[in-house]
């Protein structure tokens, strides 16, 4: 079991390129599930997720972002989101966030499928927060954009360890 979360964890690559293939509503159930499983400060559990899969609302998601032709291609999209009303510190939220996107990110290299973290798109969270008809008091924390990927030939680097040691 270790084993298989750092093959995850090492294996998984931002996927931006998609078959057709729609992404089953119980595969975005676990996903989610794996996301609200993530730690969060006193267990306050502040994500909200909105669920994408209808063509007209990814294609006026896709105008907000640079990153549109991957929201396009993508069968469906969740959209991360924190509670503003349920804040109880909004650093530990957003950290808590974080780790919720990333255990998604695993989920979804678990379950076969490809995803990646949509950030570009923030800069224009109040016209999400439309296009989604959600109130303000949702801050949206990234859009993950899930799908069957195209190929597997995503290659990525990091600076090598002893750069980080302090
Ligand atoms: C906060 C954050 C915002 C990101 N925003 C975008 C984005 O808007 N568009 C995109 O294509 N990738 C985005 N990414 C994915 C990164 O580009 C990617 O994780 C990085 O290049 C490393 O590649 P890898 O995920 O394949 O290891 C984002 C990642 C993070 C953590």
């Amino acid at each position: 079991m270790q084993a298989a979360i750092l093959d995850a964890i090492h294996n998984r690559r931002s996927i931006r390129e998609f078959t057709g293939e729609p992404v089953r509503g119980e595969q975005l159930h676990e996903i989610v599930t794996a996301g609200i499983w993530a730690p969060s400060g006193l267990n306050h559990q502040p994500w909200r997720f909105k669920l994408v899969v209808e063509a007209p609302t990814r294609a006026a998601l896709a105008g907000q972002t640079t990153y549109g032709h991957v929201i396009l291609a993508a069968p469906a999209l969740i959209a991360v989101y924190l509670d503003g009303e349920a804040s109880y510190d909004p650093v530990k939220d957003h950290q808590a966030a974080g780790a919720c996107i990333q255990n998604m990110l695993l989920a979804i290299e678990a379950l076969g499928l490809g995803g990646v973290w949509l950030g570009q798109i923030l800069k224009n969270k109040a016209q999400v927060n439309q296009i989604l008809e959600l109130p303000d008091r949702f801050e949206l924390m990234a859009v993950v954009a899930v799908g069957h990927p195209r190929h597997r030939e995503q290659r990525s680097t990091r600076k090598p360890l002893a750069h980080f040691l302090l």
